[in-house]
């Protein structure tokens, strides 16, 4: 049976600062979605949140970019807005950038990552699991590094030496800067590896949409890759991706999948989406309230019934006691990164500073710049001519 996986997120409002979404927001959301279950809209759904953004996993029988299911997460978005408004949350709508979005929510403002697939049909698929990453504080390109390691390097994914996985995985690769479209190259791993790392190092302009078995055509992963300034033509907050990933049998094992995340490898975002900090595994649900406000990301797995049903329990990954080493570390060297304030490589370049009043300052102190002239209309003498500040 043809089954969609759809992972949408947004943060419409949290508590005390961008932290987490209330209680009852949630509880919002729950009902919405038990309400759509009953009526038929969707097979099942779960609802969860990792810092501020909420986001929404549903199975159902509509195919991508379905209207009906994008037009529900934005009303239950909606719904959990009205809460977050009626209690004084901060940033209550954030995420939704337009007055009512055209059926697709892409290039609304929530994030959106889906699959779809021929569920338990199959030889080479007999039982379907997956995994849900939702990260806050980063951009999409926070998965380059972590997902090019899983999918086209055995040092970190030895399947990837199995005869189901050794002809490599297609990238498809996204110009996140690209306003006109979705701007797309497909590129090949293995052969093309050097080519998809070129794009995936810049993980401010580049970032992976979604990845694909070449032996069997089968979507192994899809990234919410896209950047509200894109969108919004401003800043309005960091674009905290979520990314779905098919695991196991034809697909790389979750611990393969995840090995990557020990390196609590450094992205844009953190404070005012505006540092280089390195991203830390959490459990779910977890709160953004540590010291700085370093990117984290959660990693859940469910399996599914032939009906499209989630098994009643779903995996927290990153719950298990191996993290607390990595996260002892992720903070270490987040320390190390912080000692070094504002300087340099500790925060992001100019043009990707979330916030524009960061480039408005600067802005207006470039415009106070004036090019010195000495006494016979040449070069200054060191030290003799004065910068007048035109204010
Ligand atoms: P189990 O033997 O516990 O099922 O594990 C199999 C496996 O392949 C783990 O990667
Ligand atoms: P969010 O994008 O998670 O709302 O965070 C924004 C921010 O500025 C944190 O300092
Ligand atoms: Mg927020
Ligand atoms: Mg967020
Ligand atoms: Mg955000
Ligand atoms: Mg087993």
């Amino acid at each position: 049976m043809r089954t969609t996986i759809s992972v949408i997120k947004a943060d419409v409002g949290s508590i005390g600062g961008h932290t987490m979404p209330s209680a009852r927001m949630l509880d919002s959301v729950r009902s919405a979605v038990s309400e759509a279950i009953a009526r038929d809209l969707m097979v099942d759904g779960f609802v969860c949140h990792t810092g501020d953004d909420i986001a929404i996993v549903m199975s159902h029988r509509h195919g991508k970019g379905h209207p009906d299911i994008h037009g529900f997460a934005w009303d239950a978005f909606l719904g959990a807005t009205g809460i977050a408004k009626m209690y004084g949350l901060y940033g209550a709508g954030q995420d939704l950038l337009v007055d009512a979005p055209s059926g697709n929510l892409r290039g609304a403002g929530p994030g959106v990552a889906e699959i779809e697939f021929d569920l338990l049909q199959a030889k080479h698929r007999p039982a379907e699991s997956f995994m849900v990453l939702a990260a806050d504080k980063c951009g999409p390109g926070a998965y380059n590094l972590p997902l090019f390691l899983a999918f086209a390097d055995p040092m970190y994914c030895a399947g990837l030496m199995l005869p189901q996985m050794i002809e490599g995985f297609r990238f498809r690769i996204i110009d996140m800067d690209n306003t006109a479209g979705d701007s797309i190259i497909e590129l090949d791993a293995p052969e093309d590896a050097y080519h998809i790392a070129a794009l995936l190092r810049d993980n401010e302009r580049f970032g992976i949409d979604a990845i694909i078995s070449r032996s069997y055509g089968e979507q192994a992963a899809a990234v919410s890759a896209q950047r509200l300034h894109s969108i919004a033509g401003k800043y309005t907050g960091k674009d905290d991706p979520v990314a779905l990933i098919r695991n196991q049998g034809i697909f790389p094992a979750p611990e393969e999948l995840l090995s990557p995340f020990v390196k609590a490898h450094y992205v844009g975002g953190d404070a005012r989406g505006s540092h280089v900090m390195p991203l830390m595994p959490v459990p779910l649900n977890t709160a953004v309230t540590g010291a700085y406000c370093l990117p984290i990301v959660s990693c859940i797995g469910f399996s599914m019934e032939g009906s499209g049903r989630f098994t009643d329990a779903h995996t927290d990954f990153f719950a298990n006691p191996a993290w607390d080493e990595v996260r002892r570390r992720a903070q270490q060297k987040a320390i190390e990164m912080r000692s070094q304030g504002w300087s340099g490589a500790a925060m992001l370049p100019y043009s990707e500073l979330e916030y524009g009043g960061f480039r408005d300052t600067v802005g207006n102190l470039v415009k106070r710049f004036q090019i010195e002239t000495g006494p016979d209309g040449g070069g200054a003498e060191p030290g003799s001519a004065v910068v007048h500040a035109a204010r």
